[in-house]
């Protein structure tokens, strides 16, 4: 009987870590993050690190080139019906509760969509949602690295009909430091102010 139950018990424990991961993966309406967790995640050890993309601009960029300041960056893709303006509305919501020490953060959009992704389609999109909003896109192999670094999964999703496919991807928001380490991870649907007051304590006061 005993037995029984410490299989049991394994079985659920089992069963709550591939749940966990799947829901990771899959990055949709997932309320459980490393920060509920409570874990500290050391600087620059597990996620964000080199890259090298295209801006709306057509002009390459790497992680140098936003040294210096913090950036929240997110991967999405412009054609996303409802993860990604979500996500995007609440950045530029915090941004706004900042007031003046906003002015010390980038928010990065990454395009995990590059084909269809250019230059030129994400200025027009990043610029509905925040004029701050920085996006960035370029080759498949160029967007493969950045999302290794960041420990993006993202996948093309099947769709009955061949001429529109969606992504899927996993979604949370990554703090980089002005020295280009990693600080923190906001998990999906977190609410502005959360994410403003998280940011408000690690700014340098004023603007
Ligand atoms: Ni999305």
């Amino acid at each position: 009987m005993l037995k029984i139950v410490r299989i049991s018990a394994f079985a659920l424990i089992a069963v709550l870590l591939v749940g966990w991961g799947m829901v990771w993966l899959r990055g949709g309406g997932m309320k459980l993050g490393l920060d509920d967790l409570g874990l500290a995640i050391p600087g620059g050890v597990l996620m964000g690190g080199p890259f090298t993309l295209v801006n709306t601009a057509g002009e390459t960029v790497t992680e140098e080139t936003f040294r210096g300041r913090w950036m929240l960056v997110y991967f999405g893709f412009t054609y996303c019906p409802d993860v990604c303006p979500t996500e995007l509305q609440t950045i530029s919501s915090a941004l706004d509760r900042l007031g003046p020490q906003a002015r010390q953060v980038v928010p990065v959009f990454i395009t995990v969509d590059p084909e269809r992704d250019t230059p030129a389609a994400l200025a027009e999109y990043v610029k509905l949602f925040d004029e701050r909003l920085v996006g960035l896109t370029g080759s498949k192999e160029q967007i493969a690295a950045a999302a290794k670094s960041y420990r993006v999964y993202y996948a093309r999703a099947k769709a009955k009909d061949t001429a529109d496919y969606l992504m899927d991807h996993s979604s949370f928001i990554y703090l980089i430091g002005p020295d280009g380490g990693f600080r923190a991870l906001f998990r999906h649907g977190m609410a502005a102010q959360e994410m403003a007051d998280s940011l408000k304590s690690r700014l340098a006061p004023g603007g």
